[in-house]
Order: structure tokens, then sequence, then C-alpha cells
């Protein structure tokens, strides 16, 4: 009788290892019998945003949607206002897999990756709209795949609205008006070579620089997004603002390639899904506030205006000259957004 308990007994646990092994996926990852994860992860994100801009609220939003749709499985802890450093720093922990994920702008990225300047083709969308859409296309999708290589997989795009102009003293109100001024630009060549080919000087500081920078004089304005300036009190130190929405402004989630591509399909399935969904609620979110900004802008004492766009024709045509030159990814981005 004990013989047989004992062959019955390794007859079951045979059974549990057989049945165990066939609810594996492809990496070895315990699933359920369903072919559901039951991995748990806690992820890391880092971002350069303090916690009232847009990029933090949509990296909150990317949070619980991740929850959400594993059940709870996936937990992210985010670090803004550069807690982590850099934006250097963090891609370098991101691709050593310290960090999981960034929201990195654009323009770094194209510092490791030319093809990302494409992002910064002037007047390129009539608004974040036509914007959100070309999150989408197959262009935005080869420029994210030019991560590939550098251990990092570039999931999507977030937008936190389109560069404006802000001024301290002096009402600009065609291109030509910049020329003599010194104005802080991200140190990005696309954007800088934009502005100083109107005959403006550029100043690449960080932005936490900025502020006092403007109010000592140090510069006499800069090319920033509406919600940055609410969010860092320019309006105390510049007088005028032109809504020119000359470019937009992307942070491009990326996320370690190791990480990622060793996760089941069905979480990656749910990464991709989170990150849309919160990219789309950044663009969505942004597009619907920027009469509100506008106004808190008025309301806080500055003139806010537009320029008309097609004064910047010629300048719009030099960089399209330049860069489409530069890299085939860039071209075939003007090509197929340019009208
Ligand atoms: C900037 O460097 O201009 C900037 C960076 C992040 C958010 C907004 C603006």
């Amino acid at each position: 009788m004990r013989k047989f308990v004992k062959g019955l007994s390794f007859f079951a646990m045979a059974l549990l290892l057989i049945f165990t092994a066939a609810c594996k996926g492809n990496d070895g990852t315990a699933e359920s019998a369903d072919g559901a994860s039951k991995e748990t992860y806690q992820f890391k994100l880092a971002h350069i945003t303090p916690p009232d801009h847009m990029w933090h609220k949509a990296a909150e939003k990317f949070a619980e949607e991740l929850d959400k749709r594993s059940d709870g499985r996936m937990q992210l802890e985010i670090y803004p206002s550069s807690q982590l450093g850099t934006e250097a720093d963090m891609v370098e922990q991101i691709s050593a897999g310290s960090v999981d994920f960034g929201f990195i702008t654009a323009a770094y990225m194209s510092s490791r990756s030319p093809s990302f300047a494409a992002w910064f083709t002037p007047y390129a969308f009539k608004d974040l709209h036509e914007a959100n859409e070309a999150r989408d296309s197959e262009i935005a999708k080869k420029i994210l795949g030019t991560l590939d290589e550098q251990g990092m997989v570039g999931l999507d795009y977030f937008f936190a609205g389109q560069r404006v102009m802000l001024f301290k003293d002096k009402k600009v109100e065609k291109p030509e008006d910049m020329k003599g001024l010194k104005l802080r630009v991200t140190p990005s060549p696309p954007m800088q070579d934009f502005y100083t080919s109107t005959g403006a000087s550029t100043e690449g500081l960080p932005l936490p620089e900025v502020y006092s920078a403007v109010q000592t004089g140090v510069i006499d304005g800069m090319d920033m997004d509406l919600d940055a300036t609410i969010t860092n009190k320019y309006f105390e130190v510049v007088n005028y603002g032109a809504v020119t929405n000359h470019m937009v402004w992307p942070a491009v989630a990326i996320v370690n390639k190791k990480t990622f591509e060793g996760m089941p399909e069905a979480d990656q399935k749910i990464i991709r899904e989170a990150i849309a969904a919160a990219a789309e609620f950044s663009a969505m979110t942004r597009a619907d506030q920027e009469e509100e900004f506008k106004k808190t802008l008025k309301d806080e004492g500055m003139d806010i205006y537009e320029i008309d766009p097609s004064l910047f024709d010629p300048y719009k045509q030099k960089f399209d000259e330049k860069y489409g030159k530069q890299d085939p990814l860039i071209q075939e981005f003007i090509d197929a957004f340019r009208d």
C-alpha cells in the first residue's frame, strides 16, 4: 500500500511538472493556464520636468494604465525633475538597465540618433492633433527603430504643446525683428539653426538657468512651450509671447531593450498599449489646454499674440535644404508632412 501511495505521488509530481512546462512562455516565464503572464514587475521611469508639467502627468497616466491593464502586476515608480541626473545620465542608466523607462526630449535623442531632429521640421504640423496623428506614421516608427542598436527600444512620443517664442522687452512681429537678439534655445542644432537663420544669436542654457538669465538680461527671450512658460513662471520675467507654434516638442518614450524583449509577448503588448494610451492622453489634454494657457498668460499681464506663419517660409526652406540632406529619414519626414 505504501509503495502504491509513493508511486501515485511520483506520478502526480511528474504530471505537475509536465503541466507547468506546458504553461511556460517562450522565454521560460511562468504563465497561468489561460496563457496569461503571472510575472510581477516594479519598474522605474525618469524624466526632467517638474510634477506639474504634462510629461509628469503623462507618466502618472502610464503608471495607472500599466496597473489597470496588468491587474496590478506592473507597478511604476516615477523620478521627475531630473532627480536621476541629466538626460544624458538617464539614457546611460536606461541602456545599462538600472532604470527601465525614460521620457527623453527629442532634442537630446537627436544627439544619440540624428533622425530625431526630423521632429523639429518648422511648421510641419498645423496643430497638436495633426502631430498626434503623425505618432503612428511609418516614418515616426522608423525613427524610433534607430534606437535598437543602442540597447533601447523606442516606444512612442509624448507631446507637451508646440514651441512658442517669449521676449522680454521687444515685441517681435516678424522674423527680421529677431536680428541681434540673444535667445535661449535648447542646445539642439536644428532648433538653434532655425533662430540663427533669422539673425538672432542663441544660448543653449539648461532649463533651470533660464529664469534668472532672462531676469538679469543675459538673454532677451527664449524658445519655449506654453506649459513650461506657466510651470516655470517665465511670465514674471518676459512681457511678450508670440504663439508661433513653429515646432512640436516631443519626449521620446524609451525602455531598456533587454528588459523589454525578455518579457512575455503579452506583457510587451500591455506596455505598448499603456504607453500609447498615455501618449494620446498627453497630446489631447494638452491640445485642449491651448486657449486656457493663453488666457492664463494674458491674465498674468503678458502680451500674447500670433505671427503670420508664411513670414517664416524662407526659414522653413533653409531647414529643409540643410537637414533633409543630412539624414534620409529626415528627408522622408519632410516629404511626408510638408504641405
Ligand atoms: C526646454 O528645455 O525648453 C524644455 C524641456 C522640457 C520641457 C519643456 C521645455
